[in-house]
Parts: structure tokens; sequence; C-alpha cells
């Protein structure tokens, strides 16, 4: 078995941490998602891989390598535009041969690996697998709709007007019956050939595609408050340990990751925290659900329950609660009695000030 990972796409750019990087590699607690998606994958056994690659494939090319970290053989597969997932296999049949396979999407993460489904899948070989998960607005994911005995009878690409709260999960298992359906297929209304639409072709030529319900589902839909959280369930998780200095002057308590090259001196960490190599905390106080990356300087601030990313610099603020702060970012505080805010903010940023 083989698998396929999606990592092109030109992605909307409109989300908090995709102006400037592929969405693929969005952190959650300090890992890219793809990260997650490669070890799942080598966790399952699974080890010739191709990744699909768009606008930014050096991008994913220097994250991820010839795949030896993850213990994977990586081919790239460029796509010369998103035409869609459809799309995706059709351009990857050489490289798939006549293998069964799984696809998973770059950007979507499931808790708990994808090991057991691989292995169902391999002993009862459907000619197709979906995975679901029940979402609050499903107008924005595939919906599937089940019949009383839960087999899969009708999918719909993003509907106005969804059957049922049944969204698809960016995990498909196929058997090469797929490849007829992606050649037999025409682009949808937003011009992309959808794999949806694959999907409904083999249950309406009597192939059997079959469905398994899932929770702990997430994907960047540019939602912080869900970023956040997901953050905080991989949290919850971490091994505590500590690779880079910590003063005498520190506590670190509960589960506090402290990676190689990091530097702590007289603050106070209360974990599930992870900390950056190179990144430097002086005089702070970092709370739970905080993940802080690589080459950040914390500095006599107070920050909990938020996300920092690589190069930041947080100097003398109080209480940062909730946020998500991109790479290169400073934060100070303003002047006591502020005449006016003055605010040098970028494109689609959302800001609360005091007034
Ligand atoms: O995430 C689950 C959803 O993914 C499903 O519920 C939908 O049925 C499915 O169509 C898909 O919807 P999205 O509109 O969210 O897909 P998106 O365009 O964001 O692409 C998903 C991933 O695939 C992303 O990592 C980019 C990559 N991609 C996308 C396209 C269209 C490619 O590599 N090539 C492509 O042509």
């Amino acid at each position: 078995m083989k698998a396929l990972v999606l990592s092109g796409g030109s992605g909307t750019r409109l989300r908090p941490f995709t102006h400037t990087s592929p969405k693929q590699l969005v952190p959650v607690a300090n890992k890219p998602v793809l990260y997650y998606v490669l070890e799942a994958i080598a966790e399952s056994g699974i080890t010739e891989v191709g990744i699909v690659v768009g606008d930014t494939a050096a991008e994913i090319r220097e994250a991820v390598g010839d795949g030896s970290r993850f213990g994977l053989d990586v081919t790239y597969l460029p796509q010369a535009a998103p035409l869609g997932l459809a799309h995706a296999v059709l351009i990857a049949r050489e490289f798939l041969g006549d293998d069964d396979f799984v696809m998973y999407l770059g950007d979507n993460f499931v808790v708990g690996g994808i090991s057991s489904l691989v292995e169902e899948f391999a002993q009862s070989r459907p000619d197709a697998q979906i995975l679901l998960t029940r979402v609050p607005d499903p107008t924005a994911f595939g919906v599937a709709e089940l019949d009383d005995s839960g087999r899969v009878v009708g999918l719909e690409e993003k509907p106005a007007k969804p059957k049922s709260d049944l969204a698809l999960v960016g995990i498909y298992l196929f058997t090469p019956a797929v490849h007829e359906a992606v050649r037999s297929i025409v682009p949808s209304d937003r011009g992309e050939l959808e794999i949806t639409h694959a999907l409904q072709w083999l249950i309406d030529h009597g192939r059997d595609v079959r469905s398994t319900t899932i929770s702990g589902y997430w994907k960047d839909t540019g939602n912080v408050a869900d970023m956040l959280e997901v953050n905080r369930s991989v949290l919850e998780g971490i091994e505590p340990a500590t690779e880079g200095t910590v003063d005498a002057a520190t506590e670190l308590i509960g589960r506090v990751r402290i990676e190689a090259g990091a530097e702590v001196r007289g603050s106070r960490i209360v974990g599930p925290a992870v900390i950056g190599p190179g990144t430097v905390i002086t005089g702070s106080y970092v709370g739970p659900y905080t993940s802080i990356a690589e080459n950040c300087r914390i500095e006599d601030s107070e920050i909990e329950f938020s996300i920092v990313l690589r190069d930041s610099h947080l100097d003398g603020v109080r209480r940062v609660q909730a946020s998500l702060i991109g790479r290169n970012v400073t934060v100070t505080p303003a002047p006591r009695v502020p005449a006016g805010n003055r605010l040098i903010l970028g494109d689609h940023s959302k800001v609360q000030i005091l007034t």
C-alpha cells in the first residue's frame, strides 16, 4: 500500500498563519500539521509516499526533505495548478501504479492515527473507504448521506443545504478502482475535479464505498478558537523534557517541554507548554496550553493559552491570553496614558484595543 499526501493548492491565504507559509505547515504544539500526517502514515507501516506539491513546493520540500527522518521514501509530484483533489490522483497515476493507497490531505489533523484503518482496509478491501465526522457547519465540507444501515448513498461537495452533518474528513482509502472514476468525472462549478464526485461515481456504478465515523478531527479553517483548542489537546499529551537550559531561579510545573537550545531564566512555566529551540525566556510567566516556537524572546511578560510562532518578541507585556502571534512579531506595552492608539497592522489583522 502507498500513500498520497496532498500539499499543493494555493490556499486562500486568509488564515492567520498562511499569509506567508503553506497551510500544511501551520504548527500544532510547535510541529507542522504535515508532520503529524507523515508520522501517522509511517506508523501505519506504509513507506512509499507521494507528496503532491504546487506553488509552495519549495517550502514543503525544505520541511520534509527525502522523508527519511520519518522513515519514509518520499516522491514529489508537482501539480501545475490546483485543479482538484481528483486531479491530484490523476497526475499521481504513474507513482500509484496498481497499488491500493491512502490519500491524506496535508492540512487535516486526526487524533489517534490511521493504523487500524489501514489494517482494516487491507483486509476487507472495499473499493473505497471514507472517514466522516460530525461538524456544526457542514457547508464548508464534502457531506455524506447514509441510509438506515449506515451505507453511503450520496455525497455532495460543499452543499448549500446539507443532507446531514457528516463531513468528509480528508483521509480516503482507495483500491485502483478510483482511477477510472477520476478519469470519468468533469470539473465542478468551482472548476475542480472533485474527489467527492469520483466517490459518487463509484457509488453510482455499484462499487462498494464504506464509511467510518470518527471524532477528534481538525483542519485549519482560520478559526482562532479551533486552532487554540487543537493546540491545547495536543499539548495535553506531550512528554515533559528539559533539553535546553533552565536556571535555578526558574520553576517548571507540570508537563513542560523545553527544547534543545532554549534558555529559561528567572521564570515560571506552568504546563502543558512547549518552548522551542533557541527561544530565550527571562523574568516571565508562561501559563498552560502555550506553544512558543523557535528563536523567540519573551522578556518580563506574561502569556498563557496562546501560540507564538518563530522569531517573535514579547517585552514587558502583561497577560497575553487566547492569542495567536505570527512570525517575526514584536509586542511591547503601549504608553500608560495613550493620546491615541498607534497601529501598524498587516492585511487581515484582527486586534482588540482598550478604548
Ligand atoms: O478537509 C476536508 C475537505 O477537503 C473535504 O470535506 C472536502 O470534501 C474536500 O473537497 C476538501 O475540501 P477543501 O476545499 O477544504 O480542500 P482544499 O482545497 O483546502 O484542499 C485540501 C488539501 O489538498 C490542501 O492541503 C491542498 C491540497 N490540494 C488541493 C487542491 C484543490 C492539492 O494538493 N491540489 C489541489 O488541486
